[in-house]
């Protein structure tokens, strides 16, 4: 792991969004794996701003993570309204290259097999992450078990609670999602996860530090050989001795 510890979320942003242009620039087919919420809002503005001054994403191809069950496209609190106003709106990225699994399918389980069907004709190059508070990754809530496969999840109160920021109450917020399994973001090239903030230093902290555990999701990106951990100061409170330096035992991890 890769750990990246920034002075703000912009220039984490600006960071993770190089990292994006290489592979951009170097694929002839780029695949995108993209997230939603507040964190990567930096990453996207970073991209339009990278496209504005030239990158051309009309080769790129995106595959959200995650989408509510029961909001459409027009919901403005549905990840497809999120990815149309904070990067689709700005670049040229195909429609035809955009990826988010359907909330309002009526048949979830098909949904599901079709989603997967998408990300094994378009491997994910790069795959961009938030991580909940409780250790999320996508819509994987910490359990006994993580599913390989795109998925049907109950979200955990503590999701509901965190994401009722968004709406105007939390009886808003749906209770259930599709997410990509934990096979998927595994298997893309590179991972990029990105967290802001004093109330993600615990979370990153157990995630980089601590064992693999299933109810750490997050954990189980340390399996993972390509994986960049870009930070704020807050967020890397806990990976960093009193002078500010990374703690020696992340110095030894760091294969960059
Ligand atoms: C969203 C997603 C989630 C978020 C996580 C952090 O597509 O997959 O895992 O990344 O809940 O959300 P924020 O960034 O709002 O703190």
């Amino acid at each position: 792991m890769n750990i990246r510890i920034f002075d703000t979320p912009h220039e984490a942003g600006v960071y993770a969004a190089a990292l994006a242009e290489h592979i951009i620039k170097n694929r002839p087919k780029p695949v995108l794996g993209l997230a939603t919420g507040a964190t990567p809002i930096h990453f996207y503005q970073a991209l339009v701003r990278l496209h504005q001054y030239g990158l051309d994403l009309s080769r790129v191809t995106t595959i959200n993570l995650d989408e509510y069950i029961g909001l459409g496209p027009s919901h403005e609190q549905s990840y497809s309204y999120f990815m149309q106003k904070h990067l689709f709106d700005h670049t040229n990225i195909l429609p035809d290259h955009i990826h988010l699994p359907n909330g309002i399918a009526t048949n979830l389980e098909m949904e599901c097999n079709r989603y997967d069907g998408i990300i094994q004709k378009n491997p994910i190059h790069f795959q961009l992450l938030g991580i909940g508070v409780n250790g999320h990754i996508g819509f994987n809530e910490p359990d006994d078990l993580l599913q390989s496969k795109t998925h049907v999840v109950r979200l955990q109160l503590e999701t509901v609670k965190s994401n009722a920021r968004f709406f105007n109450q939390i009886e808003e917020v749906p209770k259930k999602a599709i997410t990509l399994g934990v096979q998927a973001i595994l298997q893309s090239e590179q991972i990029v996860l990105m967290a802001f903030g004093p109330e993600k230093a615990n979370i990153v902290a157990k995630s980089v530090l601590g064992n693999v555990r299933t109810d750490v999701p997050a954990s189980i990106l340390q399996l993972h050989k390509q994986v960049t951990v870009v930070l704020d100061r807050e967020s890397a409170k806990q990976l960093v001795d009193e002078y500010g330096n990374l703690r020696t035992e992340l110095k030894r991890m760091d294969n960059s």
